[in-house]
């Protein structure tokens, strides 16, 4: 697979196989993804896998909170700006709009939805999940290589057959998550990641894009020796 198959092939996957992800693939796919930038090599991710027993038990304390209405912890970042400006606020109705239609959930109706949104804290079915920290006093620079390590461990998925689906929703849920991993104090949770193969009989959307001169600019001009 080249690098632009990879790129466009990767979603959101919301919906994975019953079928376990070999974890020779998962040592392949992180260990060629820690070859991502990032400013002067800090390296600033902390990855932790979860499979097997641990996982299903993730799966279960997270049931739990969601069927018993906990509240969500505190946040530790947020996860947008509390008025998106456009055409943020644009883009996020159309995405939620996009998802919900395909699941055949009305705008108005919250209980469907919420329903929707705990699939988040079962993985949406996958065998397999990573769990990316960041040390707290890491900068937004920092995590922005987190973002690109992120991307590369999708991408290099993809090349296994694999899709994934990031996930901040698992920030919310993060004390229990941590009661699984137990990681160092001075970590923050950024985001799970679900990982498995797509169980293709499962709603999916195809979400769009912004058109190129939305978000690119290119300043071009002449030069002396007429180059563009
Ligand atoms: C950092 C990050 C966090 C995300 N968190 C969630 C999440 O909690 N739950 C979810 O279903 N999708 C989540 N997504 C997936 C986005 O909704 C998705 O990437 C976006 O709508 C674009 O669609 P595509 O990835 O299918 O191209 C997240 C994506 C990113 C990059």
């Amino acid at each position: 697979m080249d690098v632009y198959e990879a790129v466009t092939s990767r979603r959101a996957v919301r919906g994975f196989a019953d079928r376990q992800v070999p974890r020779q693939v998962l040592e392949r796919v992180l260990s060629a993804a820690a070859w991502s930038p990032s400013g002067s090599n800090l390296q600033p991710w902390h990855a932790y896998v979860l499979t097997g027993g641990p996982l299903a038990e993730l799966k279960r304390r997270a049931g739990e909170r969601v069927a018993a209405g906990d509240p969500w912890d505190e946040r530790e970042y947020e996860m947008y700006p509390p008025a998106l400006p456009s055409p943020y606020h644009e883009r996020r109705s159309a995405f939620g709009k996009e998802r919900y239609s395909a699941l055949g959930i009305e705008r108005e109706d919250w209980e469907a939805r919420q329903r929707a949104a705990a699939g988040n804290w079962q993985c949406f079915g996958a065998p397999a999940a990573l769990f990316c920290y960041i040390h707290r006093d890491m900068g937004r620079p920092q995590w922005s290589d987190v973002g690109m390590y992120l991307q590369t461990v999708m991408l290099l998925l993809r090349a296994d057959g694999l899709h994934s689906c990031p996930q901040m929703a698992w920030s919310v849920y993060r004390g229990t998550v941590a009661e699984i991993l137990s990681p160092p104090d001075d970590l923050i949770l950024f985001c799970g990641m679900s990982i498995g193969f797509e169980d293709v009989t499962a709603e999916s959307i195809r979400t769009g894009r912004a058109p190129l001169e939305e978000t690119v600019t290119f300043v071009t001009g002449t030069t002396s020796r007429g180059e563009t």
